[in-house]
C-alpha cells in the first residue's frame, strides 16, 4: 500500500464554530473540501506519530464515507491505531470515554448533533484532545490558520475498511480497531450510577419511562442500558434505530422538536418518566408526567441531589455553567458552600475547569448536562442520573422540581431563538446593542443593573474570550441576554434568553411565558428585534 500525497488549493471556509466545522453535505463533498480539513488537523498536532486515534460518528449520511477517508489519511500521516466505532458509529460522549479510557492521543467526531442529517443536511466534523473533550480555541484557530495555507495532504491508497465487522484490520503499517460502540460507556455508566436501584424502579409495573432516540445514535445504547442491563420493558425506547437521515426528523431534544415524545408525556395516561436525546447523543430532555424540566433547572436539581448517587457522594468541588444558563444553579452551589464559575457558550469552556477539579457537574441551558467523568456533555448520563434520583427519592418528576423551588426559589427561563435570519443584519442588531448605554436606565418596574459584552477569562490558562454576549441584567436580579448561534449552517440566528427569579411560592406555578412577558416585551424594545430581523414570532421557543 502505497502513501499518496495529493495537491490541493485552500477553502476559506473552513473556520470551526461553537463545536467543529459544520457545513451542507454537498459543501463537504466538494473536491478535497474533506481531506482539506482533516490534514489541517493533523498539521496543527504534534507528537501523534504511533499514537492512538478515536474515531466514529452520529451515523448521519456520509458517516461512512468520511471514515473511510479519515482512516486512510490517519495511516499516511503517521497514527499507530485507530479505534472507530462498529458500523462507523459512536455517540460524542462514547467518543470522550474511549479517549480518556485508552489514553488516546485524540479523536474525531462526526456529527452536527441536532441538526438534521440527508444528503442536502448538515454533516459535520469536530477535533477532541487527549482529556477526551472538544480542543480549545487555541487549536481550534490553528487547524482554520493551517486550512487557509495548505497546498497537500497525504492518504494511503488502499481499499475500504469493513466497519461492521468487530476486530481488527491492518491499514499500512496502522491498526483499525473495530469497536463495540456501547461497551465501554456502559461500563462507565455502571461505576457512577446505583444500577441495582434503578433497575428496580424500571421493573416495577407501577413506573413507566420512554425515551426517544430521534432515530438518532443513542438508538444501540439506550437499548442497551434501559431494556437490556436495566430491564425496562422492551418498547421503552422509541426510535431506537439509528437512520442516516434521522427519520427525517430534526434530533434535538426540547419541546418542539421531540413532539412524538412531548405528545406522549402530556397526552393521557402519560407514562411517569420521558427523555429524549440529540444527534449525537450529548443533548437531554426530561418530561415528568405532564411535566417540562428546564434544563437550567436540572442542572441545579441534579447538582442539589448529587449525594443520593454513588459516583457523587462526596461532593461536589464545583458548578460550572454557560453564561446564558439561568442561574438556579448558582444558589444551589451557593447553599452547598462551593463554587458556580459563569463561562462563554459550548462546551469546550469547562474542560480546564474540569480537568483542575474545580468543577464537578457542569450544564448549559441548550439541553446539554454533564461531569468530570468525561469532557462533553452527555445525553444518557443525564436521563441515569435522574433515573437514580427518582428510584432514592419516591417522588415524582414534578414533586422533586417543586419541592426545589420551594427551597430555592424559582427561576422563570426562556429561550426565543430566531432562525435563518439575514446575517447582516443580525450582526448589526448585535452591534447597535453593544453600543447602546443602558446602565441605570428604567423600563417599567425594571433598572438596568450592568449592560455589556460579555468576556470570560479562563481562571486556569488566562486566556481570554470577548464578545460571548449581550447581557442586560437589572436590580431585582433579572436578565436579558442576546447572542447569535456559532452552529449554524444557513443565515445566522439570533437566540435572545430571558430569565426572572421567584421566591414566593404562591407565585412558581405561573406559565413561563407570562411570567416572563414584560420582560420579553423589553428584550423586543431595546433590540428592535422585529425591524432587524424582519420576523414578529420568534421560530423555536424553548
Ligand atoms: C449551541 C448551544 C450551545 C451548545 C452548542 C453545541 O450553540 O447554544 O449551548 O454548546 O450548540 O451543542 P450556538 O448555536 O448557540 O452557538
Ligand atoms: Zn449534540
Amino acid at each position: 500500500m502505497q502513501i499518496s500525497t495529493i495537491p490541493t488549493t485552500p477553502y476559506t471556509d473552513q473556520k470551526p464554530g461553537t463545536s467543529g466545522l459544520r457545513k451542507k453535505v454537498p459543501v463537504f463533498q466538494q473536491p478535497n473540501y474533506l481531506e482539506n480539513f482533516v490534514q489541517s488537523i493533523f498539521d496543527s498536532l504534534e507528537g501523534y506519530q504511533g499514537e492512538t486515534l478515536v474515531v466514529g460518528g452520529d451515523g448521519r449520511y456520509y458517516n461512512r464515507q468520511a471514515i473511510q477517508i479519515i482512516l486512510k489519511m490517519a495511516a499516511a500521516n503517521g497514527f499507530g491505531r485507530v479505534m472507530v466505532g462498529q458500523g462507523g458509529i459512536l455517540s460524542t460522549p462514547a467518543v470522550s470515554c474511549i479517549i480518556r479510557k485508552n489514553r488516546a492521543f485524540g479523536g474525531i467526531v462526526l456529527s452536527a448533533s441536532h441538526n438534521p442529517a440527508g444528503p442536502n443536511e448538515d454533516f459535520g466534523i469536530k477535533y477532541n484532545i487527549s482529556n477526551g473533550g472538544p480542543a480549545p480555541e487555541k487549536v481550534t484557530e490553528a487547524i482554520y490558520a493551517h486550512s487557509k495555507a495548505i497546498s497537500q495532504y497525504r492518504i494511503l491508497e488502499a481499499g475500504d475498511v469493513d466497519l461492521d465487522r468487530l476486530g481488527t484490520t491492518q491499514l499500512g503499517v496502522m491498526v483499525v480497531e473495530v469497536i463495540d460502540c456501547v461497551t465501554d460507556y456502559a461500563a462507565l455508566m455502571e461505576s457512577l450510577f446505583d444500577f441495582n436501584r434503578i433497575q428496580q424502579l424500571l421493573t416495577n409495573p407501577s413506573f413507566r419511562m420512554c425515551m426517544d432516540s430521534m432515530h438518532a445514535v443513542t438508538g444501540p445504547y439506550a437499548h442497551a442500558l434501559f431494556e437490556g442491563r436495566l430491564g425496562a420493558p422492551a418498547g421503552t425506547v422509541m426510535n431506537g434505530k439509528t437512520l442516516e437521515d434521522f427519520g427525517g426528523g430534526h434530533p434535538d431534544p426540547n419541546l418542539v422538536y421531540a413532539h412524538d415524545l412531548v405528545e406522549i408525556l402530556f397526552g393521557d395516561q402519560a407514562p411517569d418518566f420521558g427523555a429524549a436525546s440529540d444527534g449525537d447523543g450529548d443533548r437531554n430532555m426530561i418530561l415528568g408526567r405532564q411535566f417540562f424540566v428546564t434544563p437550567s433547572d436540572s442542572l441545579a436539581i441534579l447538582a442539589a441531589n448529587a449525594k443520593l448517587v454513588p459516583g457523587y457522594s462526596s461532593g461536589l468541588s464545583g458548578i460550572a455553567r454557560s453564561m446564558p444558563t439561568s442561574q438556579a444553579a448558582d444558589r444551589v452551589a451557593e447553599r452547598l458552600g462551593i463554587d458556580c464559575y459563569e463561562t462563554p457558550t459550548g462546551w469546550k469552556f469547562f474542560g480546564n475547569l474540569l480537568d483542575s477539579d474545580k468543577a464537578t457537574l457542569c450544564g448549559e441551558e441548550s439541553f446539554g448536562t454533564g461531569s468530570n467523568h468525561i469532557r462533553e456533555k452527555d445525553g444518557l448520563w443525564a436521563v441515569l442520573f435522574w433515573l437514580n434520583i427518582l428510584a432514592v427519592r419516591q417522588e415524582s418528576v414534578e414533586q422533586i422540581v417543586r419541592s426545589h423551588w420551594q427551597t430555592y426559589g424559582r427561576n422563570y427561563y426562556s429561550r426565543h431563538d430566531y432562525e435563518g435570519v439575514d446575517s447582516g443584519r443580525a450582526h448589526q442588531l448585535v452591534d447597535r446593542l453593544r453600543g447602546l448605554n443602558l446602565k441605570g436606565q428604567q423600563y417599567g418596574a425594571y433598572e438596568v443593573e450592568y449592560h455589556d459584552d460579555f468576556s470570560y477569562t479562563d481562571p486556569i490558562d488566562g486566556s481570554i474570550s470577548q464578545n460571548q454576549g449581550i447581557r442586560i441584567g437589572f436590580t431585582d436580579g433579572s436578565r436579558i441576554v442576546y447572542r447569535l448561534s456559532g452552529t449554524g449552517t444557513q443565515g445566522a440566528t439570533l437566540r435572545l434568553y430571558v430569565e426572572s427569579y421567584e421566591p414566593n411560592i404562591a407565585k412558581q406555578s405561573q406559565d413561563t411565558q407570562e411570567a416572563l412577558s414584560g420582560l420579553i416585551a423589553i428584550a423586543n424594545e431595546v433590540a428592535q428585534i422585529q425591524d432587524y430581523t424582519g420576523r414578529d414570532q420568534p421560530t423555536v421557543i424553548t
